[in-house]
């Protein structure tokens, strides 16, 4: 009897592999689809190319094994097995820990099931910013923005105005830096945003065009008008500024010699200091 319940859960298992997709940082759990294990079958979870033995289960001996050393320790104290169902859980995944894993049963009857797991990156709020190079080149009325991620890979970056798609851009392996530009008027009034995203989350950065086109765009930035000061304006700037120290010197020493001597003293040297 035991066994005919058993058996029928063998046909749960195929041979078909289940895709399963995580985000760094989460726990994934690979399913047997067993509601229990039987008497006489010994349970094998085996990973990647070079097919390494992680988990070994023998119901018979009441054995669980788990080697999370191998293949190169990136396992270590992440495996979680449920030693009823035998199903296992990958806790704080990695990118590392994506890649295929194979479920093998053996007893009275052999059975398989692979799994393909994908483990995303977290995703960065995408930035948007001015590419003010542009601002004194193009005409005026319009406002050249620039929306960004850095150290992104199998995502996609785009612009959306309101909830139509206006332009997108994807990356699939490498690890690299996207922008995607975008041209509006100062006046546009629409709902812009940016958005990353890969299978599995996204994150969106809306526009704002008043703070970010007027400031950088319209109006000329302070800093480099003062750096383009010529010598001469600096020049005569220090002249004013030392000339008016020339004259409160002399108003201090004015009073001063008011004190001890008369009207007429001090204004003879009044008129002498001015004079230099
Ligand atoms: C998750 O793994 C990272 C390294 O990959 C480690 O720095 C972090 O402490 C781990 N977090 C937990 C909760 O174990
Ligand atoms: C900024 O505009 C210049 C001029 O059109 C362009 O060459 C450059 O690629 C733009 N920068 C970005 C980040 O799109
Ligand atoms: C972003 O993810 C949310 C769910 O987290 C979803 O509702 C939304 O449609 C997604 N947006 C885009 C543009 O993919």
């Amino acid at each position: 009897m035991l066994v005919l319940f058993c058996l029928s859960w063998w046909r749960l298992i195929g041979v078909f592999g289940d895709s399963v997709s995580v985000m760094e940082g989460d726990s994934v759990t690979l399913y047997t689809d067993l509601t229990e294990i039987c008497e006489d079958e010994d349970l094998l979870w085996k990973y990647g190319a070079e097919n390494s033995l992680i988990v070994q289960i023998n119901r018979e001996n009441q054995i669980s094994s788990i080697y999370d050393d191998v293949p190169d320790g990136r396992f270590r104290d992440r495996l979680k097995l449920d030693d009823q169902t035998g199903s296992l859980t990958i806790t704080n995944t990695t990118t590392e820990h994506a890649g295929v894993y194979e479920l093998h049963i053996s007893g009275a009857k052999r059975s398989s099931k692979t799994f393909s797991v994908s483990v995303y990156a977290r995703l960065p709020v995408p930035v948007i910013s001015s590419n003010s190079s542009q601002c004194s080149s193009s005409s005026s009325s319009n406002c050249s923005l620039v929306c960004s991620a850095v150290n992104v890979s199998h995502v996609t970056l785009s612009w959306y105005k309101g909830n139509s798609l206006l332009s997108s851009i994807s990356v699939s392996d490498l690890s690299i830096s996207l922008s995607l530009p975008l041209e509006v008027e100062y006046q546009d009034k629409n709902t812009y945003s940016c958005v990353l995203n890969n299978p599995i989350s996204n994150q969106t950065q809306h526009l704002d065009i008043t703070h970010l086109c007027h400031t950088s765009c319209s109006e000329p930035d302070p800093n480099s008008t003062s750096q383009q000061d010529s010598p001469l304006k600096v020049l005569i700037a220090a002249a004013a500024a030392g000339s008016l120290l020339i004259v409160a010197v002399i108003g201090i020493f004015c009073i001063c010699r008011k004190c001890k001597t008369t009207d007429q003293e001090v204004q003879s040297v009044c008129r002498t200091q001015a004079l230099l």
